[in-house]
């Protein structure tokens, strides 16, 4: 039999020096086998049903962004879906890009579209998200497709078009927790933006967490983070998470992608979390890059199908 646990503090709350580091999050491995499962399922189409077709709408020369969409391309490519890129100028007027839209909305081989956001300032993003078809709209951020998520129980959530961070961020936790093993537990989301913060909050309130978002008038962000037994960081911050605000064994997703110039010249990524700091006291941590940025190529996938199956009806 083990020895009892000493009185005082429960025994999860005690840092423990000896203790190994915290679990890495693997998400470039977990995106990999998704994406694999993906694959095979749109390998079976093949002869039998229209190809999926992604059009993803790139505005300007924007370096973080061009990377981004051309990542989403190829992995669409190497799944067996056409994803093709739609290149504009960065001079663009909202009624043009709105034209654009309206034409692929249109277009009846085109299942999937995505308008890679930040916007050039004189764009009307707003204009641009709400013209976008529901029905094709892989990022999930109409204002019909948010009602439909914030407003969906549980399993009916399968069937949604969901912004694909905070679903890539879901799946990883269900890594780490099991699929019922979020229900009470404290989920601290740091980060209000629509295309994280917002939706992640609503996802984990629908898998019966706790949920807090905290931002950037949050009066004592550290001590609301402690109370964290989940943390999604996405406030693009550079380390402004450090280790001794964690929770000891906390599960901890860093959404951060942070470009930090280095004495060199070159550019490092980096997260939102310290991780040299975080690894020695949260019990499961994603690393940058490697953690949730795979898992959001992967979701847009899963959505692209999503839109797909719903639009031909062919079961994917
Ligand atoms: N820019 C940063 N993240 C995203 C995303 O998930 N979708 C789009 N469209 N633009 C982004």
């Amino acid at each position: 039999m083990s020895a009892p646990a000493p009185l005082g503090k429960p025994a999860a709350m005690v840092p423990d020096p000896a203790r190994a580091a915290a679990t890495l999050i693997d998400g470039k491995a977990v995106a990999a086998r998704y994406r694999a499962g993906l694959a095979e399922r749109v390998g079976a189409l093949v002869g039998a049903a229209p190809t999926p077709r992604l059009r993803v709408v790139i505005v300007g020369d924007h370096p973080a962004s061009r990377t981004y969409v051309r990542t989403k391309a190829r992995v669409a490519g190497e799944i067996g879906i056409d994803g093709g890129l739609v290149e504009l100028p960065d001079t663009i007027t909202t009624d043009d890009l709105l034209a654009v839209v309206r034409e692929l909305n249109d277009e009846p081989a085109v299942h999937g579209i995505l308008v890679q956001l930040p916007l050039p300032p004189q764009v009307d993003a707003t204009a641009v998200l709400e013209t976008i078809h529901p029905a094709k709209d892989v990022d999930g951020f109409h204002p019909l497709n948010v009602g439909r998520m914030v407003t969906a129980t549980r399993p009916a959530v399968e069937d949604l078009l969901i912004p694909c961070t905070p679903l890539g961020c879901l799946h990883l936790l269900g890594e780490v927790h099991g699929a019922d093993g979020l229900a009470g537990k404290h989920a601290v989301v740091l980060g209000r933006s629509n295309i994280v913060g917002k939706p992640m909050a609503a996802l984990l309130l629908g898998e019966d967490c706790t949920v807090t978002t905290a931002h950037s008038k949050t009066r004592d962000l550290a001590g609301v983070v402690a109370a964290a037994d989940i943390l999604v960081a996405a406030v693009g911050r550079a380390g402004l998470v450090r280790g001794d605000w964690l929770r000891p064994g906390a599960t901890v997703l860093d959404v951060g992608m942070n470009r930090i110039e280095q004495a060199d010249g070159g550019k490092r990524l980096t997260g939102d979390v310290a991780f040299d700091e975080a690894v020695a006291v949260a019990g499961a941590i994603t690393p940058v890059p490697g953690g949730v940025g795979p898992m959001t190529v992967a979701m847009l996938m899963r959505n692209t199908l999503t839109a797909y199956a719903r639009q031909t009806g062919v079961a994917v």
